[in-house]
């Protein structure tokens, strides 16, 4: 997918430091101990019955509802034979995200550029402006 990548330069320490992430990310994922994180936020807490069905477990209630949101993904990275981990949160989306990234040392977030609220010509959602914003690390937004 990433066979011709194209690095935009205008000479700027900006421009400077995209050259520097193309040439980490062409070692990076050649690197064997490279650690893959899906993360999914909910934004609704867990409703009283779904505890109570949990046995108040509230991250067994949450990785059962990111499960259907990453239901797909997850399919794609065992067919691709990928390693993961799955993670969830619970809160605004963008906050959870970047606080991820922000306690676990995160080198790089990958986000789409829109998501499920996505609406006419709006080029990027609230969440990806969000994370690209406050993100303690560089961002690549896939549009
Ligand atoms: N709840 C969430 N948990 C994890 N990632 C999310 C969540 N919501 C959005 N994202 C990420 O942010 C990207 C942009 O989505 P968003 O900003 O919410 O756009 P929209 O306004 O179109 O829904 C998504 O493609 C996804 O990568
Ligand atoms: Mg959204």
């Amino acid at each position: 997918m990433f066979q011709n990548i194209l690095l935009a330069t205008d000479g700027s320490k900006y421009a400077t430091y995209a050259a520097e992430a193309v040439l980490g990310l062409v070692k990076e994922f050649q690197n064997k101990d490279r650690e893959i994180i899906l993360l999914h936020v909910s934004d609704t807490p867990p409703t009283r019955s779904q505890l109570m069905q949990a046995d108040l477990d509230v991250q067994s209630v949450l990785r059962e509802k990111a499960g259907k949101a990453v239901a797909s993904t997850e399919q794609k990275f065992a067919e691709a034979d990928v390693a993961y981990t799955l993670e969830v949160a619970l809160g605004d989306p963008a906050d959870g995200i970047v606080d991820f990234a922000k306690t676990n040392d995160i080198d790089l977030i990958i986000i789409g550029s829109r998501g499920l609220g996505a609406v006419g010509s709006v080029l990027l959602g609230s969440v990806s402006r969000r994370v690209a914003h406050e993100a303690p690390c560089p961002v690549m937004i896939v549009k």
